[in-house]
């Protein structure tokens, strides 16, 4: 869903849900409507001056009982398994704790730094904590889709992956005060490498480059096009290890993934290559978080892409 900002791993799964359950909507919208307008025509009193007795017609009251119920257990079904991934905490995600008062958002880190905006690893996940100062605020971060209530005397929680570098908006969703509509901050998704620099260093925040700079796009070819695309901040070239696999010596080797199917064996293949590619929540790779974005790249770019791959 390009048209919508979709920052993190759980953005997909919500949208998803969300705008099946919208389509539902509608669609059924449009058949009552039909309905009453037909109904309206066809019965109508000029056409039909004496009214008739309808006898009850077990099929249609069985269908009618019946369809709704599968829709409603469907939409219980897909909403209980998102819930039950918004809740799943990752083992290896960084904890950090949010604190809310009238009127700033505060963070800590395990490390005990603490920063009045939020700053993190592209890639990695984070379990955020809340707490409360004073009144109930709300923690909301509509570009990575998670949104919890701030309750006093009560830590509460969400988590998200990261999969998009940028500056993201803060909101508190409950009217908390005069300053409600002041209490912003941001989420900084910074690359990986950065962020520990930081982290073990002495600086209160880390000096953030603008967007477009966190990632050099001067580079020529594969490497300068990997880079601009954002695949460097995940994958190396050189064999290191990174959030995802190294494109080195990929071409060519066996792999075990998850698909559709369940785990099968594959030969990385200009085939998988493109399939990864064009949808890597598909196919994933074992043994690593499936955080990989959708990748925005036109049909040059892929084949691209595809080729440098090969040679590498
Ligand atoms: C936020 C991190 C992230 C970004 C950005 C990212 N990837 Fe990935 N990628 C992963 C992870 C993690 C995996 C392994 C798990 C999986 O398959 O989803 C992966 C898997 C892959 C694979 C399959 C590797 C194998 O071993 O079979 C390919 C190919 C790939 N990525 C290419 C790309 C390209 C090209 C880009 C840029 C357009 C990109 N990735 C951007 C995290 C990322």
């Amino acid at each position: 869903m390009p048209f919508l900002l979709q920052a993190s791993s759980l953005s997909v799964k919500t949208d998803r849900l969300f705008l099946a359950s919208v389509a539902v909507c509608a669609a059924l919208l449009m058949v009552v409507v039909f309905f009453i307008v037909y109904f309206c025509v066809r019965y109508r009193r000029s056409r039909n001056p004496e009214p008739v007795d309808v006898e009850a017609n077990t099929a249609l009251e069985i269908a009618w009982t019946v369809f709704p119920l599968a829709l409603f257990l469907a939409v219980f079904y897909f909403g209980w398994t998102n819930f039950r991934y918004l809740r799943d905490v990752p083992q290896d995600a960084m904890v950090i704790n949010v604190t809310g008062r009238q009127w700033a958002w505060s963070f800590e880190y395990p490390n005990g730094k603490q920063t009045p905006e939020l700053y993190v690893a592209l890639g990695r996940p984070v379990k955020l904590v809340t707490h409360t100062l004073d009144v109930i605020h709300g923690f909301f971060v509509p570009a990575m889709r998670v949104k919890v209530d701030v309750i006093p005397g009560r830590a509460n929680y969400v988590w998200f992956t990261p999969w998009l570098l940028g500056d993201f908006d803060i909101q508190c969703t409950v009217i908390c005060g005069v300053g409600h509509s002041r209490m912003l901050s941001k989420v900084h998704v910074i690359p990986e490498a950065d962020f520990k620099r930081w982290y073990f260093s002495d600086e209160p925040v880390p000096k953030l480059q603008p967007v477009s700079a966190r990632v050099p796009a001067a580079e020529r070819g594969l490497a300068g096009l990997l880079r601009a695309k954002e695949c460097l901040a995940c994958h190396s070239l050189d064999g290191s290890p990174s959030v995802g696999p190294t494109f080195k010596g990929l071409y060519g080797s066996r792999q075990t993934v998850m698909g559709p199917g369940g785990r099968s064996q594959v030969t990385v293949d200009e085939d998988f290559l493109r399939r990864k590619l064009s949808d890597p929540q598909a196919v994933q790779v074992e043994g690593y978080p499936p955080v990989m974005p959708p990748a925005r790249l036109s049909e040059r770019e892929l084949d691209s892409i595809v080729r440098g791959l090969k040679g590498l």
